[in-house]
């Protein structure tokens, strides 16, 4: 796809939508992003601004508004979307169901016969590793590696993205990429922009920033009894900047015969829980005060990508480390904390 093309980023003032921003713009496309910030703030959006070449044209809403949406298509000529607008807190998902299928679901629904009517051909979703499900033989899972039972409604909502997508694939011209996400961690380089959790974090990195920061007293890792190196859970932590750059080559990606292409973003390599700790505490030189507690329900023990064929079909591959993620998310909480962002 050339440069000079303009793309919908829903959810693109969130965690992984504005650290995908700064790379489309940076490689030349113009950008519209659709957004309600409700997982994000007008802070982080005006930072965000900050690190952009020109300003992306910003809808507040939600991908539920069709009258929104209906605008937003006849108001631009828009070639590729992006869709992150989504829920995306596990435990949340299982007290509040509907309201994760409405906005997971039907927003989804909605953006795909909007790019319908408007004859717009290309998206590339967010899904997540939770497709898998708990893996039977071997924690390095590959895209053919088959589909377990989701461990949450918020996991439902990918698997069933994943599937509405592929139906739609097969009755219109459209190429669609679903992008299974293993742990995106980390911030832009810049400390400028980075993730926002609403509350108390679910994710284990902002809680251990937080921590550091003396916001929360103690974090408390899930499960010491599982069968893993040190009895934590393993996961492929990867770097959110890494995780953005592979939407750009997703966009450009010729896609040939396979569509959907479903592809795999993960570092290939796996750290435990009590690794992801050590790791922050060593680059950043701060002992976080952390003990153990009881598993957390619905963790899957260990689980992390085979990333080969992302990086054959994109050519793309990730050149961020665990120790640069760790860095950037303390820099990150210092800068919004200094700046009083929340
Ligand atoms: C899960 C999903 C992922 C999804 C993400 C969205 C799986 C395998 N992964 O990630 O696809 O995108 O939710 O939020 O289903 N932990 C602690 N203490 C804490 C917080 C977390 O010990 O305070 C541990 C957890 O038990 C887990 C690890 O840290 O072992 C990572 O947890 P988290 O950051 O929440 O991500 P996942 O649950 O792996």
């Amino acid at each position: 796809m050339n440069k000079g093309k303009t793309i919908l980023v829903t959810g693109g003032a969130g965690y992984i939508g504005s650290h995908t921003v700064v790379e489309l713009m940076n490689a030349g496309y113009s950008v519209v992003i659709l957004d309600n910030f409700s997982n994000t703030s007008k802070e982080v959006y005006a930072s965000l601004l900050s690190l952009l070449p020109s300003e992306p044209i910003l809808f507040e809403g939600s991908v539920l508004d069709y009258n929104l949406l209906d605008l937003i298509f006849k108001a631009h000529k828009i070639d590729a979307v992006i869709h992150f607008a989504a829920f995306k807190a596990v435990g949340e998902s299982v007290e509040n169901p509907l309201m994760y299928y409405e906005n997971n679901i039907t927003g989804l629904i909605r953006l795909l016969a909007m790019m319908e009517d408007n004859e717009v051909k290309k998206i590339v979703f967010s899904s997540s590793c939770t497709v898998y499900g708990i893996p039977e033989n071997e924690i390095c899972v590959s895209e053919s590696t088959p589909l377990g039972i989701p461990n949450s409604p918020y996991g439902q909502t990918k698997q069933m993205g994943e599937q509405i997508i592929q139906d739609f694939c097969k009755s219109n011209d459209i190429e669609a990429v679903l992008l299974r996400y293993f742990n995106p961690v980390g911030a832009h380089e810049s400390a400028k922009i980075g993730e926002l959790p609403n509350g108390v974090p679910n994710n284990i990195l902002p809680f251990i920033t937080q921590t550091a920061f003396g916001e929360r007293e103690e974090l408390k890792v899930f499960g010491n009894d599982y069968d893993t190196k040190d009895g934590t859970c393993v996961r492929d932590f990867i770097h959110v900047v890494d995780v953005a750059e592979a939407h750009v080559k997703a966009l450009e990606v010729e896609q040939k015969s396979e569509n959907p292409l479903i592809l795999n973003l993960g570092t290939g390599k796996g750290s435990s829980v009590l690794e992801l700790i050590t790791a922050f505490e060593d680059a950043n030189g701060i002992k976080i005060n952390w003990s153990f507690a009881d598993r957390r329900q619905g963790d899957v023990p260990a689980i992390l990508a085979n990333p080969e064929k992302a990086e054959k079909i994109l050519n793309w591959k990730t050149k961020r480390t665990i120790t640069d993620a760790v860095r950037d998310a303390w820099n990150w909480e210092k800068y919004r904390m200094e700046n009083e962002m929340d």
